[in-house]
């Protein structure tokens, strides 16, 4: 390093570089410029910092910008703000174009961090951003091994080398263990950041503080008080553009190993001895190895699969293909805590409406001290947490209606985020994940070891029903195969296939909708 710019180094913070792969592509546009414009708004970002895009479209810092203002404009939480806030953050972003698997690629990119880090190599915060199809992780990963770009340098004034990873992780876990292999190659494991945006979401945080922030909840949060609990991720839209892509992957490697379980975990955890990344995750792993491994002679029981009625009809589908778009599973937690409450989780393409919730069903009362009749017979009392498009929780208990006679009737507890706090209040999840990555908080992204016992939970799912032979025809009107569920048709616009009610149905439960009425 020139004595100059070690003289410079000393005198004001390092710069922290952000480097995008894939940086030409729909998540860049959408969610990570728009966030981190945001970050820049609202003067979170560090003080000196750089944005560089790579990736192999034709691009120059000029017209690279253009295109990502498009995605601000449209995306960003906050944008309206004047010319001037587009213009200081446009100021920060680069452009270093150039093919994934090409040496050349990261030796120009390396050039151009040390340009921004005042020539100096090792200097600064480097924060790598994988946004690329999940093939091209591993290639990515070891160029940048092998451009010596995973390392700190031995000066003192050097910052971090960090590592964020988009899903999908893998998509078993032979796959998911080669990829963690790969990466630890490369990088250590306190460098690398797997997100699941659904951890950013504050209404997923929120479950952690309703439960380890109140005292009056935890006592009955367990199988002495639980009935069951439910989890719906209900998607609006069909497969869409992804349709390549989802056909070899269907419902439960796209959002069941990651969101789902994820959100079961966070209902499910013991309270961590601090809130920080290790003992956090900590308890996760606990509760993913509590969850019982499904035995293939239970998956007809215990799971429910469709495929929405046109499915095969997008471009990009295979023809015949039984890839189901909609799945329900239960599971059940084998610790003290969780013994025999069935964790009911449900998720769907073209269903009723957009819809993300988990409900926490209580038992009834031991004694109906005021069943007057079967109509006013006092309901089971329950908690939802709604994730998205609702923000906020409801709970339903039981009232007197007022008059003669005990007569009762549910009614429901409110909150809503945007009431209490304001509409643009809350931050979108790729805000606080990036935010956190900068800032070395780890807590909201998944270790590799919860990952791998994630994809130990879906695997023997996926097994069994790949290994079905269903004869898709008869089967769209029959209930099960040997091996697995029959692949019902459903309607758009239907809340899935008729086993998914089934499901619940065999143990005299029914799913509930609590923030979307529709
Ligand atoms: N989009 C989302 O909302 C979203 C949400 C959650 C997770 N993710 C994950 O984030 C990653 C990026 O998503 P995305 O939607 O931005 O992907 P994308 O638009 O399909 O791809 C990003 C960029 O990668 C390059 N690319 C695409 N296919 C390639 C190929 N076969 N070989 C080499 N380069 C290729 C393209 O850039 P060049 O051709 O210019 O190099 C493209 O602009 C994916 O792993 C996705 O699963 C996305």
């Amino acid at each position: 390093m020139p004595e100059s710019a070690q003289l410079v180094n000393l005198q004001i913070p390092p710069r922290t570089t952000i480097v995008i792969f894939g940086a030409s592509g729909d998540l860049t546009q959408r969610k990570l410029i728009p966030a981190l414009y945001t970050l820049d708004v609202e003067g979170r970002l560090p003080e000196r910092y750089a944005i560089i895009g790579v990736a192999r479209s034709e691009f120059d810092d000029e017209s690279f910008r253009a295109h990502l203002r498009e995605g601000v404009v449209a995306h960003a939480r906050l944008a309206n703000q004047d010319a001037a806030a587009w213009e200081h953050f446009a100021g920060h972003l680069h452009y270093c174009q150039g093919a994934y698997d090409d040496p050349a690629t990261y030796a120009a990119l390396a050039r151009q961090m040390a340009e921004l880090d005042d020539a100096c190599e090792t200097c600064g915060n480097h924060l790598f951003y994988l946004a690329t199809p999940p093939q091209l992780y591993p290639v990515i990963v070891a160029h940048l091994g092998a451009a010596g770009l995973n390392r700190k340098g031995a000066n003192t004034n050097d910052g971090f080398v960090r590592i964020i990873i988009e899903k999908p992780f893998g998509h078993d876990l032979a796959s998911a263990r080669a990829l963690n292999a790969q990466i630890h190659d490369v990088f250590d494991e306190n460098q690398v950041y797997r997100i699941d945006h659904y951890l950013g979401k504050e209404t997923v945080q929120n479950i952690m503080v309703f439960r380890f922030g109140n005292a009056i909840f935890e006592p009955v949060w367990n199988r002495n008080y639980v009935d069951h609990v439910q989890i719906t991720v209900a998607e609006e839209v069909g497969v869409g553009q992804r349709a390549g892509y989802y056909d070899t992957a269907g419902v439960l490697r796209d959002v069941f190993q990651n969101h789902l379980l994820q959100l079961m975990t966070l209902i499910a955890i013991e309270p961590p001895a601090a809130f920080n990344a290790k003992f956090l995750r900590d308890e996760k792993v606990k509760v993913l190895q509590a969850v019982r491994p499904m035995r293939p002679e239970e998956v007809p029981l215990a799971t429910a699969r469709g495929q929405y009625r046109t499915y095969r009809d997008e471009p990009g589908v295979r023809p015949g293909s039984a890839t189901a778009t909609f799945a329900a599973v239960r599971l059940y937690v084998d610790n003290w805590r969780w013994q025999g409450v069935p964790f009911y989780l449900r998720s769907g393409k073209l269903l009723a409406s957009k819809a993300t919730e988990i409900t926490v069903q209580f038992k009834g009362v031991p004694h109906k001290l005021f069943q007057e009749s079967e109509a006013s017979s006092p309901h089971a009392n329950f908690i939802t947490f709604c994730i998205q498009p609702e923000e906020g929780m409801h709970l339903r208990f039981e009232t007197k209606v007022p008059g003669a006679g005990m007569r009762l009737r549910s009614v429901e507890m409110d909150f809503q985020f945007g009431e209490e706090f304001g509409q643009t209040a809350l931050p979108e999840a790729y805000e606080r994940l990036l935010l956190d990555a900068l800032n070395g908080d780890a807590s909201l992204f998944a270790r590799a070891d919860e990952i791998e016992l994630s994809w130990q939970i879906i695997d023997p799912i996926q097994m069994a029903w790949d290994a079905s032979n269903t004869d898709l025809s008869v089967a769209a009107g029959g209930w099960r195969t040997e091996t697995a569920p029959a692949l019902e048709f459903y309607e758009k616009g239907s809340w899935g296939p008729p086993g998914a009610d089934r499901l619940l149905a065999q143990h005299g439960r029914h799913w509930r909708l609590t923030c979307h009425k529709k």
